[in-house]
């Protein structure tokens, strides 16, 4: 029997899967269900350039609405799927229509963690292009602005809105930025460089409530401080969507649990992105991650599944983030290190951070330093030794010991 391939979900993870099992020669039928209105998007610049304004909507497409229909993607936008029946093999959606599979993916990707106790208060959240949308036609200028959360999004978000003339407070729980994400001492000079541009960075404390006031809101942080905001965005997480998995009675752990080929226990259901909590055959261990790497790697990896040429996953993870003109680049997991070394000088606002565990490298976070992410990623991912001495001279370029 001819597959037919159903995929819950229109993100970057979605997208990629379709466009993986067409160039790997796939020609049976794809649909692809998407509850936004918008074709699939890349997340990313939300928070950065399309804010700002200098970024089209259509430049934040994947692509064009002609790929689809070139390459034979039912492409159902608005469209939610609200059930699946897996002794059938159909998933319904919520007119009642219903739609047969020999194969399912999810990626459902990941909703964001809303403040407690703050509903129906109008605060801002950055996930979707509608969110970006909402907020900008709430900026007016000069504005007095809480970010809650100092992870990428608050961060990001602070330093497009500080450059763009708002006054911003970043409100962080834990006792540094970007905790669990960076070493304190990257996350001290992204501190200082926020700071250096006009951006309020509060750490060690976090937002208690927030309440409605006359002419916009009060925010209370732990420690019994408050103070006015004439907006509030909220920027503390995310959290994967799994409800349709687990109502199909799928095994879930803050994701919905794959094997290393992308594969739930149901032999015919794959999940992939930030809604998969992934066998990773490099950390051993399951893993879930958010990032664009990992969704476009986990869905080629799905896609081969699906296409009978099984290949484990065993992609090295990497991040960005850009804030001001400082350019994060993070290659490899940092959890779990136990010493670090610096490259270069952080003065010069070029630099590495390389992370040890035991004598072993495990990642490396770069400072506007593309050489040094490049040749990481392949030092990384090839488990190529390189000493605490080798990764502090500076002088010699790191792909020298590829
Ligand atoms: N007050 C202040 N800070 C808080 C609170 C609170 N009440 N609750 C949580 N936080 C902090 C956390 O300590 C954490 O540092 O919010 C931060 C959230 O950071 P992330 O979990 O990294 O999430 P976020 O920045 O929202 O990003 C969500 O989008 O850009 C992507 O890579 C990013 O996948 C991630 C997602």
């Amino acid at each position: 029997m001819e597959n037919n391939i159903v995929i819950v979900g229109g993100g970057n993870a979605g997208m990629q899967v379709a466009d993986s099992l067409r160039k790997g020669g796939f020609d049976g039928p794809i649909d692809m269900f998407c509850a936004e209105p918008h074709l699939p998007y890349q997340r990313p610049p939300l928070s950065k350039k399309f804010l700002e304004g200098k970024l089209e909507e259509k430049r934040l497409f994947l692509r064009p609405a002609s790929y689809y229909e070139t390459k034979n993607i039912h492409l159902h936008l608005l469209t939610k799927v609200v059930s699946i029946d897996r002794q059938v093999h159909v998933v319904s959606i919520a007119d009642g229509r219903s739609f047969p599979y020999t194969k399912l993916v999810f990626a459902t990707g990941a909703r964001v963690r809303r403040l407690p106790g703050t509903e129906g208060l109008g605060l801002h959240y950055i996930r979707g292009i509608d969110d970006v949308a909402a907020l900008q036609e709430k900026l007016e200028p000069a504005m007095k602005i809480v970010l809650v959360g100092g992870g990428f999004i608050g961060l990001e978000t602070a330093a497009t809105l500080t450059r763009l003339g708002h006054a911003v407070t970043v409100v962080e729980a834990m006792d540094q930025i970007m905790p669990g994400l960076v070493a304190p001492t990257l996350a001290g000079y992204f501190k200082q460089v926020h700071e250096s541009h006009g951006t309020k960075i509060i750490e060690g404390v976090g937002v208690d409530r927030v309440a409605k006031s006359d002419n916009g809101y009060a925010v209370s942080l732990g420690d019994g401080r408050a103070f006015d905001a004439d907006l509030v965005i909220v920027g503390i997480g995310v959290i994967a969507n799994t409800d349709l998995a687990a109502d199909a009675g799928l095994a879930v752990e803050r994701g919905i649990v794959v094997n290393e080929f992308a594969q739930t226990d149901d032999p015919d259901i794959y999940a992939v992105g930030d809604c998969a909590t992934g066998m990773h055959m490099r950390f051993g261990a399951p893993t879930r991650l958010e990032s664009v790497q990992n969704a476009v790697d986990q869905a080629a990896v799905a896609a081969k599944s699906i296409l009978d040429e099984p290949t484990a996953y065993d992609a090295l993870p990497w991040f960005w983030s850009d804030q001001y003109d400082l350019k994060l680049q993070m290659a490899g997991l940092s959890r779990g290190f136990d010493d670090l070394v610096v490259r270069g000088d952080m003065a010069t606002g070029k630099f590495s951070i390389c992370y040890f565990k035991g004598e072993q490298m495990i990642a490396l976070d770069s400072v506007n330093a593309i050489a040094d992410h490049m040749a990481a990623k392949r030092l990384l991912a090839a488990g190529t030794y390189v000493t605490k001495a080798q990764c502090a001279d500076a002088d010699v370029p790191l792909k020298t010991y590829l």
